[in-house]
C-alpha cells in the first residue's frame, strides 16, 4: 500500500503537524509526566464533540506506585492464566475481511520486522505483546470506559476523545499507544481502580516521553491513499 505523498501545495497547519507525527509509540523513557501536564490534556480532551453531548467517556489515570500494582496485577494474570480473561466485546470480526486482513498482515510484518523478530519467532513476538501489560514501560497509563447501556453512538463520541487525548498529549511532546489489548484484562481493572459495574473497559494507553533513539529509527506504519478511502464529487 503506498503511502500518501503529500501532494498539497499548502503549508501544513500546526494542528495537522500534530497529527501527522502521532504514531503509536512502544518505546520510552524513564521520566515522570508532571500532573499538570495530564491536567492540561484532560482540559483539552473534553472538548471533544459527542452526539447529543453526552460525553460518555471516563478515563483512569495511574501513574507511580498506583500503575506498578496494577501493571503487576495485569502481567500476572497473562502470564499465569491468559486463557481465563476477555474481553466484554468484539474489537475485530474473525475470520477478518479484506482489504484489512491484508493492513494487519502487513502491520504485523512492519512492525516485527523493524525489530528484527521473524514471523515464526512466536517466544519474541509473545514478549513483545507481554509489554502490553505493562503500558509497554511508559510512565502513565490510562484505562477508558463508556457505559455498557450505551450504543455504538457513543463509541463513536469515546474514539474522538481518545484521539483528542493522543494529540494533545503530542503537542506537549509526550507520545502515545492506545491498546484494545489490556480490554481482556477488565476483571484485573475492577479490583484496582473504582470502576462501577456499568462501566465497560474499552481500552487503555500507553504515555510519556517516547525514546528519541526509537523515534529516529521506528518504522512508520503504512497508510492508504486518499484514493483508497475517499470518493469526492463536484469539485
Ligand atoms: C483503538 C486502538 C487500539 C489499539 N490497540 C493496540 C494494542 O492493543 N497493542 C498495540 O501494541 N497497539 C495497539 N494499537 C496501535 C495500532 O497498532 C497502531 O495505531 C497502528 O498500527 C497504526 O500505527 P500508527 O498509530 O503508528 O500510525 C491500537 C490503536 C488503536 C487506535
Amino acid at each position: 500500500m503506498p503511502a500518501t505523498p503529500h501532494k498539497s501545495t499548502q503549508e501544513l497547519t500546526e494542528v495537522e503537524h500534530i497529527m501527522m507525527s502521532r504514531f503509536a509509540n512502544r518505546f520510552y523513557l524513564d521520566r515522570a509526566v508532571d500532573l499538570e501536564v495530564i491536567t492540561g490534556i484532560l482540559q483539552a480532551a473534553r472538548h471533544a464533540g459527542t452526539g447529543a453531548n453526552i460525553q460518555p467517556w471516563r478515563v483512569y489515570v495511574t501513574t507511580g506506585a498506583a500503575k506498578t500494582a496494577l501493571t503487576d496485577a495485569v502481567t500476572a494474570a497473562h502470564k499465569t492464566a491468559p486463557g481465563e480473561y476477555s474481553s466484554e466485546y468484539s474489537y475485530l470480526p474473525d475470520p477478518l475481511p479484506e482489504p484489512f486482513a491484508s493492513r494487519r498482515r502487513e502491520f504485523g510484518a512492519v512492525f516485527y520486522g523493524s525489530l528484527g523478530i521473524a514471523h515464526d519467532d512466536l517466544p519474541a513476538r509473545s514478549e513483545q505483546t507481554e509489554r502490553n501489560c505493562r503500558f509497554f514501560d511508559a510512565p502513565v497509563g490510562l484505562v477508558f470506559t463508556i457505559d455498557r447501556r450505551l450504543e455504538k453512538g457513543s463509541w463513536l463520541d469515546l474514539g474522538m476523545f481518545i484521539q483528542n487525548i493522543m494529540l494533545a498529549a503530542k503537542a506537549r511532546g509526550l507520545d502515545t499507544c492506545t491498546q484494545e489489548f489490556l480490554s481482556r484484562y477488565h476483571r484485573v481493572f475492577r479490583e484496582h481502580l473504582p470502576l462501577k459495574c456499568e462501566e465497560l473497559v474499552v481500552c487503555s494507553m500507553a504515555m510519556g516521553f517516547g525514546d528519541p533513539d526509537w523515534a529516529r529509527r521506528r518504522p512508520h506504519m503504512p497508510k492508504a491513499s486518499i484514493e483508497e478511502f475517499a470518493s469526492l464529487h463536484g469539485f
